[in-house]
């Protein structure tokens, strides 16, 4: 595979009293990894919109917005408008067809990804995927950062990698939860394309390297 991975990592394991310096400690990922979490579909609260777009304002790298939320129809398009490069819903928590909310995602300029819990079967959502940029695999239960990494979710990489290499489907293939320098080359050669990574970056000393190890670590396994 040529395509380089992405390394996102999650603002949920940052300082949240210096977001804008937070932000600038990881300058050289692809991607800022903005967890939205309500207290009702998660049982955990964090961010929302007005923080977003005040992270967004000063991030030098592009938001990846998670929702993990109740009602992603309503309140997904607003972080698409705000600027977000990526913002993802949960299959689990739409309530009407998911390609309505990705249609609306990509008409506000963002990609639309959609999000699936590790009990979630991708083959349910195989007739929406094609309307969707980017697809999360949960690789911990959503809502709180810090977990361990959850193997028995890797056939789920495996066979999204594979629609898209048959091209049945056109996705960046993400996983969320637990990705760490142990368990990185796992999903990287299960066919991770963007690795989410909160506690290992922003829990090492030095963020950068913690970056650029994975990086590597997954650009390796990749190929091998
Ligand atoms: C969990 C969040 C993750 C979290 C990952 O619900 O979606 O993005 O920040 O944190 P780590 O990398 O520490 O598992
Ligand atoms: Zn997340």
């Amino acid at each position: 595979m040529s395509r380089s991975p992405l390394i996102a990592p999650s603002l949920l394991s940052a300082d949240f009293a210096r977001l804008a310096e937070e932000s600038q400690r990881v300058a050289d990922a692809d991607w800022l990894h903005f967890d939205v979490m309500d207290a009702h579909f998660v049982p955990n609260l964090t961010f929302g919109l007005p923080v977003m777009q005040a992270v967004q304002a000063v991030s030098p790298v592009p938001l990846d917005c998670h929702l993990m939320i109740e009602d992603p129809a309503r309140w997904a398009p607003g972080y698409a408008e705000a600027g977000a490069r990526n913002v993802t819903v949960h299959a689990e928590a739409c309530t009407d067809d998911p390609r309505a909310v990705a249609r609306d995602l990509r008409a506000a300029g963002s990609l639309a990804g959609l999000a699936l819990k590790p009990g979630t079967p991708l083959e349910e959502y195989l007739d929406v995927l094609p309307e969707f940029d980017t697809l999360l695999v949960m690789t911990v239960e959503p809502g709180f950062g810090g977990q361990r990494f959850l193997a028995e979710t890797l056939p789920k990489v495996r066979r999204a990698r594979e629609l898209v290499d048959t091209g049945h489907l056109t996705l960046l293939v993400e996983v969320d939860g637990g990705i760490n320098a142990d368990t990185i080359e796992q999903a990287a050669a299960a066919g991770a394309d963007v690795f989410v990574a909160g506690s290992a970056v922003y829990g090492a000393d030095d963020p950068a390297r913690a970056i650029a190890g994975l990086r590597a670590q997954a650009a390796a396994a990749r190929q091998g």
